[in-house]
């Protein structure tokens, strides 16, 4: 989104600017299982970092990296900033401020490191002790290992008599992705994690809900009557999802020859920006109401038999391309990827919901990796409107109206409609109507994660996923994957192209186009 028409805030807006504080969060043992992966240094310690900067941390709360490796407590907080400079210098800025001293050094002071396999129970007796020692009971432990563990951590946990709560005492969860790699394993994962605790325990993440562009979807739809009354099918003609990416694989040879796209984004992220869009309005903003319906609406897609999901899907992998006028190589090039594999990179479908609301609106989901620009949105097409007055008008082609969530990068939401150019006769034009977050909101540099951390410190679970949402999103994404194992082809696109030509023709055959990727 490049060209969007900046609204200029007003004195009022620039008012709205600073945002009212949030409670300091109750003090918690934050556990990091898998303290040596990428996520923690990439991500986690960051977002601390930033809710310390916020004042929502409190000054009990320690964090406690778990990891096989052996480590000090300082070494593992040197390496935590090294590397957040070295990310810093490598963007070209300076490594020296890329910490403020006085903030770094409060958060460095409570950073612990415990060296233990996830597999021993010596470990988790030594994670009770540390519990013991601290001064606070309440615990979370944050499983940022990989997928393979989630299960073994959860029942070790609950041996240890560690996942057991008391009224002034509280002890949770929280599950990175990938939360199963298809419908079996994820009723399995959740019956593991289910035996060991209660579902207001269990916080599994998605950091799309993160976002808070995804989470103002829900605030501006429920709080604007003007949304809801063309919200359905009588006025909507189709919905675009789409999470387009430019960058490849990088170093998840590995992990994404045994995933690939589909399980990668859509029973998740996509997933969750589906429900936020289809979903009834909740009774309230409680977590209970709030994901009532949205696995309510996950579970009304409709499941497609064979043929239908081979014609209703698209999966590409991208082959060597130009990206910012460089060669890039091909998915079947990069490292730990198998040369003939048949991965896909790229996925495009085609979904129904099938409830009043949106029954006979067609929801088309894309994303892939190395396409022509970054680029997540969820287009809202609007139906034709009757062209009785405009058959004599100068125009090709009346478009049809769109809204545009732009969930990142230059987030907000535009409206595409025509309008009259000015002159003697009527002539159409197509203009946009817009509100970007950066002309009324001041964002503080974020990684997504602080709301995520920050709610499971205060046990609001309303952000994240329950048992159910996850498995209705696996068995709507099952038939896929089963189409897949029987025929179909993965499609090759150039890196730094719109994708497969398949996936044009999947909205052609329809007699509609993908809105253009910006
Ligand atoms: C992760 C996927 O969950 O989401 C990655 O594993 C993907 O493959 C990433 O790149 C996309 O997240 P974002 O926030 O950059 O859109």
């Amino acid at each position: 989104m490049t060209d969007s028409p900046a609204v200029t805030p007003s004195t009022a807006a620039q008012e709205r600017r600073s945002c009212t504080k949030a409670p300091t969060a109750p003090p918690a043992t934050l556990f990091l299982f898998g303290a040596n992966g990428d996520l923690v240094k990439r991500l986690l310690i960051p977002s601390l970092y930033n809710l310390l900067r916020d004042g929502l941390l409190d000054d009990r709360t320690q964090i406690i990296g778990v990891d096989h490796n052996p480590n000090s407590d300082e070494g593992f907080a040197d390496r935590l900033e090294a590397f957040i400079r070295d990310q810093a210098e490598a963007k070209g800025k300076s490594r020296d401020e890329a910490l403020d001293a006085d903030l770094w050094g409060q958060l460095r002071g409570r950073i612990r490191y415990l060296q233990g396999d996830f597999l021993e129970d010596a470990t988790y007796q030594a994670v009770g002790e540390r519990i013991a020692q601290a001064d606070t009971d309440n615990a979370v432990f944050y499983l940022a290992t990989a997928a393979r563990f989630f299960g073994d951590v959860a029942e070790r946990l609950g041996k240890a008599g560690l996942l057991e709560e008391r009224e002034d005492a509280y002890r949770r969860l929280v599950v990175e992705k990938p939360f199963g790699a298809d419908l079996a394993s994820a009723q399995a994962l959740n019956q593991r994690l289910l035996a060991n605790m209660e579902e207001k325990q269990i916080y599994r993440i998605d950091h799309y809900l993160g976002k808070e562009t995804v989470q103002n979807i829900l605030v501006s739809r429920f709080s604007n009557a003007l949304f809801e009354s063309f919200w359905n099918n009588h006025y909507i003609d189709h919905v675009q999802i789409t999470a387009a990416e430019t960058v490849g694989v990088e170093s998840r040879g590995d992990f994404y020859e045994k995933t690939g796209t589909l399980r990668d984004m859509v029973p998740n992220h996509l997933f969750q920006l589906l429900a936020m869009v289809a979903m009834e309005p909740p009774a309230s903003f409680n977590a209970t109401s709030v994901r009532d319906e949205k696995a309510k609406v996950v579970g009304a897609i409709r499941p497609q038999t064979t043929e239908e999901a081979l014609a209703n899907s698209v999966r590409g992998q991208y082959a060597a391309g130009t990206m910012n006028d460089k060669p890039v190589k091909g998915y079947r090039e990069e490292e730990r990827v198998d040369p003939e594999s048949q991965t896909e990179t790229y996925v495009a479908l085609k979904l129904f919901v099938d409830n009043w609301r949106w029954a006979g609106v067609p929801f088309y989901l894309r994303t892939g990796k190395r396409l022509t620009a970054r680029d997540t949105e969820i287009a809202i097409c609007f139906k034709h409107a009757p062209y009785a007055q405009f058959r004599d008008t100068k125009i090709d082609r009346m478009r049809p109206n769109y809204l545009i969530i732009q969930i990142q990068p230059d987030e907000g939401m535009w409206f595409d409609f025509h309008a009259k150019r000015p002159g003697p006769l009527v002539e159409l034009e197509n203009i946009r109507m817009g509100f970007a977050y950066s002309d009324f909101f001041e964002m503080q540099p974020s990684t997504g994660y602080e709301t995520l951390i920050y709610d499971s410190l205060i046990g609001d679970q309303t952000l994240f996923q329950r048992a159910d949402n996850i498995e209705n999103g696996w068995r709507a994404v099952q038939p896929f994957l089963d189409a897949w194992q029987q025929g179909g082809a993965v499609e090759s696109y150039a890196a730094g192209s719109a994708g497969p030509a398949g996936a044009d023709e999947l909205l052609q055959k329809d007699g509609r186009s993908w809105h253009p990727l910006t």
